[in-house]
């Protein structure tokens, strides 16, 4: 069995005070959850204040984004070894919008997702396509070369896979259970045939995920979890997620 995991990803929202806001009010929401994993991803500069409230709680923090390298002239990055020092243990990785706005190849995916983990940080790695590739039928074909692409020479350890579809993401129009469901057991079919370790590996969904949509997407055998962006940013809204997640 696979425990679910609900992760917020917050992008570029709330400042340090509301970071702390919404965690003293999400807390004592969720500190019975013992069925779901729970993980938020701050921004860079709430991410050493949320570290100090979330302590002895049973949510985990990450950051949205990391560099390759491990220090030096890189202005206005951010190493591995900075993001221990704040109190992560998770990053997210590849997210679309760092793919699409920031020029993040599958190659330089992979090189993060290198460095995060010889640091010891857990990595969500983000796949998925766009409205046009989905409707020229090639949704399998791009998953599948993004995975190989982000996933080379990797192993499965430490990783979680967020499958978030480019059309659904911010939009309001969540994909289907049914597609949810079918596009995962692609993305774990690929896995499978390919490394070691993928029944245990979790495959969350992203994309307008709400209270509303969380029961009918976790009732899928494949969906593990979701990552969620516009949703979190509310502690009830967020909570409520976490509940319906672990009521399947
Ligand atoms: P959304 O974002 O829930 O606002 O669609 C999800 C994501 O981009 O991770």
């Amino acid at each position: 069995m696979r425990k679910p995991l609900i992760s917020a990803n917050w992008k570029m929202n709330k400042t340090i005070m509301e970071t702390e806001e919404f965690i003293n009010s999400f807390i004592p929401m969720v500190k019975d959850v013992k069925d779901v994993d729970i993980l938020i991803a701050p921004p860079f500069t709430s991410l050493s204040a949320a570290a100090g409230l979330l302590k002895q709680t049973n949510i985990t923090l990450g950051a949205q984004n990391i560099f390759y390298e491990e220090k030096g002239a890189f202005t206005g990055e951010v190493s591995p070894a900075m993001l221990l020092s704040a109190g992560c243990s998770s990053v997210i990785i590849g997210h679309s919008e760092r793919r699409q706005y920031f020029g993040e190849t599958d190659e330089i995916v992979n090189k993060k997702i290198k460095t995060a983990r010889k640091n010891g940080l857990e990595v969500v790695l983000c796949i998925g396509e766009s409205l046009k590739e989905r409707e020229e039928n090639k949704t399998f074909e791009v998953l599948e070369r993004q995975l190989a692409g982000s996933l080379k020479d990797m192993t499965l350890e430490g990783i979680t896979i967020a499958y978030e579809p480019i059309w659904a993401i911010g939009t309001g129009k969540t994909a289907t259970k049914e597609q949810a469901n079918e596009a995962h057991a692609n993305i774990r079919a690929w896995l499978k045939k390919n490394r070691e370790g993928a029944d245990t590996l979790r495959i969350l969904y992203g994309g307008s995920v709400t209270p509303e949509t969380t029961a009918a997407l976790m009732s899928q055998p494949e969906v593990d979890g979701a990552l969620v962006g516009g949703a979190s940013l509310k502690p009830d809204s967020f909570a409520q997620i976490v509940t319906n997640a672990g009521k399947q």
